[in-house]
């Protein structure tokens, strides 16, 4: 069923019924499961590794789902600088649209402290540091200086491929940490609504458009990718390092390389390939955006595979 089967009521109704606050979802006396893995083992390419022990690929893929989550903060900074805007175009509007838009806001707010909720957590119980890539507000600035729909667009693609996530590799993956299953259930409850308010949000803005600003627009949307990309390959080499101090032993070059290289191809193959690659997301872009579309295979092979 197409995204744009929707109106803005029926995301107001859909949030105001599956809405949650922050203290179900992580009680204060949560607690991480450290004996299990956080990330699916499918969404986890080092499990592949040779070269790794499995108490040592369970350690890394910790590591992965610390900075997984962490990304998910990161890019929520964006996304809550955007949808205010967007929120802020509809102050003397539609109420019905105001106070959609504004849920949608505040429970990014709410996520991203769901996040970091999540990370206190696991940096309370893990033992030694876990390196993330920084200046969120710094990669904001940079994404919210390209055109709205452009923005809009690397939106869409994160909010679907989050639930894809969810229900393709999390929901039913009876290994993986049950509090951290249940932090991404709650998420795709609530980016349900999220990703049909960007496609209600894009047409606003699309059917004003002219040929030239959707096709800068869809050149914006390949920049923002290349540059999510390169955040993700630093956050590769970060992940190295924290797992040698979590492993208190430092690796041959030729390990590192291939630990890095499996991260890298890792998180580009979950939020670059995964959302290029996304039914609902290419029925979308052949609806709306066919231009863009044409360019998705390539895309994908170019950003989401990641180094051979
Ligand atoms: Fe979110
Ligand atoms: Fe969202």
């Amino acid at each position: 069923m197409s995204i744009l089967n929707t109106d803005y009521r029926k995301c107001l109704d859909a949030s105001e019924r599956v809405s949650w606050t922050l203290t179900s979802v992580v009680p204060a006396n949560a607690k991480l499961s450290f004996s299990r893995p956080f990330m699916p083992a499918g969404m986890h390419l080092a499990q592949q590794l040779d070269s790794l022990t499995s108490a040592e690929k369970l350690k890394l893929n910790q590591i992965f789902g610390r900075a997984y989550a962490y990304l998910f903060y990161f890019v929520e900074a964006y996304i809550v600088a955007a949808t205010m805007e967007h929120a802020r175009a509809e102050l003397y509007g539609d109420e019905i649209t105001l106070r959609t838009l504004l849920r949608f806001t505040e429970e990014e707010v709410k996520h991203q402290q769901m996040f970091l909720r999540f990370g206190e957590l696991f940096d309370r119980d893990f033992g030694t540091e876990v390196g993330l890539t920084d200046s969120p507000q710094e990669v904001a600035g940079y994404i919210l200086s390209k055109s709205p729909m452009a923005v809009l667009l690397v939106t869409l693609h994160l909010e679907i491929l989050t639930q894809a996530h969810y229900v393709d590799a999390m929901k039913d993956d009876a290994e993986i940490d049950p509090l951290f299953v249940s932090l991404f259930r709650h998420h795709w409850m609530e980016e349900a609504q999220h990703a049909k308010l960007d496609a209600l949000e894009l047409e606003k803005l699309r059917e004003g458009a002219s040929p030239e600003q959707i096709a800068q627009a869809e050149q914006e949307y390949a920049e923002i990718i290349a540059a999510f990309a390169g955040l993700l390959g630093r956050q590769a080499v970060l992940d190295v390092t924290s797992l040698e101090m979590a492993l208190g032993k430092t690796f041959d070059p030729q390990v590192r390389e291939q630990i890095q290289q499996a991260q890298s191809l890792s998180y580009r193959r979950a939020f670059l390939w995964y959302g290029l690659t996304n039914p609902v997301f290419l029925e979308y872009l052949t609806e709306r955006f066919p231009d863009l579309r044409a360019q998705t295979n390539a895309l994908a092979e170019q950003f989401g595979r990641g180094p051979q």
